[in-house]
């Protein structure tokens, strides 16, 4: 099952997988943008990597990416892209870190990858046409209870507000007797462990379009449901961001909801 945006997005990504692994290997200078988020030239060249294979097949098509390219995401045509997700995995040779790409027509995501160029994992998915890790169908959980679960979680770089809210969520996810919290570092490999069924839930109180725009679109097309922490659309924007089964939803938002920072 695939699409032509879906072949350009899968060859961009093995591009950006390239210029990844190679820095990765041979290592790299990170800079601070601010306290704790760091960038490369890994981030840098591999979203250039990925903007020249969109920009040669579809060149009047808008591009938001993390890095550089800050396209009009109102736009009939527009591709959202991470370079590096899990930014901070890499510099602290984590070999935990993915490229995400979506494609968006009229707002809604028709396909996306998330794929780990040091494993070889291929997460992908078109609108309609279910959800794949390297060809085989996903399939979200299908336990009901809190008390079932494993919940995947991520911190925005903010050490204040949203962290101690982040905190204060886990400690009641805890008193719900889940079977426990993991804080693996890359938010759109977050969202596939929901589509493949070993996260029942995950959440995240700041994400940006192009943390969780691929990932989406494969937990939806597993199966499962992705809203904001307070239930809402997520919007093509900075927000927060719940995935689950879809069964455990309700459960999930009573917690995070009560939790969102103002
Ligand atoms: C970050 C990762 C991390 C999440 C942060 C993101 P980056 O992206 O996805 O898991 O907790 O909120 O900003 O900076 O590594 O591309
Ligand atoms: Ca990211
Ligand atoms: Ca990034």
């Amino acid at each position: 099952m695939s699409t032509p945006e879906l072949l350009v997005a899968e060859q961009a990504a093995r591009a950006a997988g390239t210029v990844l692994n190679h820095y990765f290997r041979e290592g790299v200078s990170m800079r601070s943008k601010d306290t704790a988020n760091l960038v490369s030239d890994a981030d840098l060249e591999a979203e250039r990597a990925i903007v020249e294979v969109i920009r040669h097949k579809f060149p009047s098509h808008e591009i938001l990416g993390e890095e550089q390219e800050k396209g009009d995401t109102e736009a009939e045509h527009l591709w959202i892209v991470d370079p590096l997700d899990g930014t901070n995995n890499f510099a602290h040779r984590l070999p935990h870190f993915a490229i995400s790409i979506a494609y968006y027509r009229q707002g809604i995501a028709q396909a996306g990858v998330v794929f780990n160029p040091v494993t070889g994992e291929w997460y992908t998915a078109c609108r309609g046409q279910g959800a794949f890790l390297n060809g085989t169908p996903l399939q979200v959980a299908s336990h009901a209870a809190l008390d079932q679960t494993l919940v995947g979680v991520g911190f925005y770089y903010d050490r204040n507000v949203i962290m101690d809210a982040t905190l204060a969520a886990i400690a009641d996810l805890k008193r719900s007797q889940i079977h426990g919290i993991r804080r693996m570092g890359t938010a759109s490999l977050d969202l596939c462990m929901v589509a493949r069924g070993i996260f029942g839930a995950y959440f995240e109180y700041t994400l940006s379009p192009w943390d969780f725009a691929a990932g989406r679109l494969i937990v939806e097309e597993a199966g499962g449901r992705v809203s904001t922490c307070r239930g809402e659309t997520p919007p093509i924007a900075q927000t927060s961001i719940l995935a689950t089964n879809g069964l455990l939803h309700e459960a999930m938002l009573g917690v995070v909801n009560a939790r969102h920072p103002a």
